[in-house]
């Protein structure tokens, strides 16, 4: 089958100073202690030069992404790349309307998110756990279920980090296998109070099958560049998205629109996209971090539609509940 073949694997960051745990991708910048405070004012010295350089380069583009101080200041590029940059990839096949996933033909409207739906939950902190993969996976089923009528719910994030084989908990893993995962063993996730975050890799923790929880009955995984209204189009007809973006220069976003310094082809973090804006002259996607409600946009970014900006088409997933 075309779509196992592929195999896609993110490793997602987080920002971790100090205690890493084990001998995982991040070991080698675990540091033993805290990091000197001569070793946080450099890579905070190092952050106001890259945010004003940054800044500078295209000052007169309407509403484009500004970049300045936030709480991975005090971290250099490469700790924060050596995180973010480990990601395999490979492609998604490529979007068809004569393949099997059925978007339904329709004009679209100049501005959707499904938050206006009220079937987004609140924006999440991943912490010192690279387990973006399963925060953007999980939020698609939350979704997915509210939009079907059901009650909206924080679903098991650790549920997915400790128990989805072909992945690696907090140190990474693939929003592909974890989906391939949900799909073939028809696990129910188990809600996010049954089963909490905790920040690091832990044992599964095996319910009953009379248990009430939530599966998938599908997902798709498709490559959508060149084809952004498409993707919108999927997004309208199944819920929120999952997508990989490259993030690198997310260590640095405080909000407006991101339309530079981020490139396709780069893929490294996980995220969800649950809307889109083209009321503006410049279109954006909105999409929904998992890095605490205080990064960008009240925990959300906005990322240029329609020139696979972050290489936000790539590899772009529904799921069917
Ligand atoms: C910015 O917006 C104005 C009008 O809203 C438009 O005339 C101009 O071309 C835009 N500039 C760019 C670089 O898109
Ligand atoms: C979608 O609808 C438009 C008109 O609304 C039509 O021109 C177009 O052929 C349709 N496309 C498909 C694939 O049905
Ligand atoms: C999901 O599981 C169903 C039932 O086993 C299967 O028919 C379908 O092909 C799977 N979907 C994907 C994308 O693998």
């Amino acid at each position: 089958m075309e779509l196992r073949a592929l195999w896609l694997l993110c490793w997602c960051g987080c920002w971790c100073y100090g205690g890493g745990h084990g001998a995982g991708p991040s070991a080698t910048f675990t540091r033993t202690g805290p990091r000197s405070r001569e070793q946080q004012a450099a890579a905070f010295r190092e952050s106001l030069n890259r945010h004003r350089y940054l800044n500078s380069l295209f000052p007169s583009e309407n509403s484009t992404a500004v970049y300045g101080i936030n709480q991975f200041s005090y971290l250099f590029p490469e700790e924060f790349k050596a995180i973010y940059l480990r990601s395999k990839t490979s492609r998604f096949p490529r979007y068809s309307p004569k393949g099997p996933m059925l978007i339904s033909n329709m004009s679209l409207p100049l501005r959707f998110d499904w938050r206006d739906k009220h079937v987004v939950t609140q924006v999440r902190n991943q912490q010192a756990c690279g387990g973006c993969w399963a925060f953007s996976v999980v939020g698609a089923v939350e979704s997915a279920y509210a939009i079907k009528g059901k009650p909206l719910e924080d679903l098991s994030v650790q549920q997915v980090i400790d128990c989805s084989y072909n992945n690696y908990g907090c140190n990474g893993g693939s929003t592909f296998n974890a989906l391939n995962w949900l799909n073939k063993t028809q696990v129910k996730l188990v809600r996010d109070s049954e089963y909490p975050f905790k920040e690091q890799n832990g044992l599964c923790h095996y319910f009953s099958d009379s248990h009430s929880g939530f599966s998938i009955k599908g997902y798709s995984a498709h490559d959508f560049s060149d084809q952004e209204d498409e993707m919108a189009k999927a997004l309208l007809t199944f819920g929120p998205l999952v997508g990989i973006v490259d993030a690198v220069s997310w260590q640095d976003y405080l909000g407006g629109i991101i339309q530079h310094h981020c490139s396709s082809g780069e893929a490294n973090h996980a995220i969800i996209i649950t809307g889109f804006d083209k009321t503006g002259t410049t279109p954006y996607w909105i999409v929904r971090n998992s890095w605490g409600s205080s990064w960008g946009v009240d925990g959300y970014a906005r990322v240029k539609m329609g020139s696979n900006i972050c290489g936000i088409a790539d590899f772009v997933s529904a799921v069917f509940v």
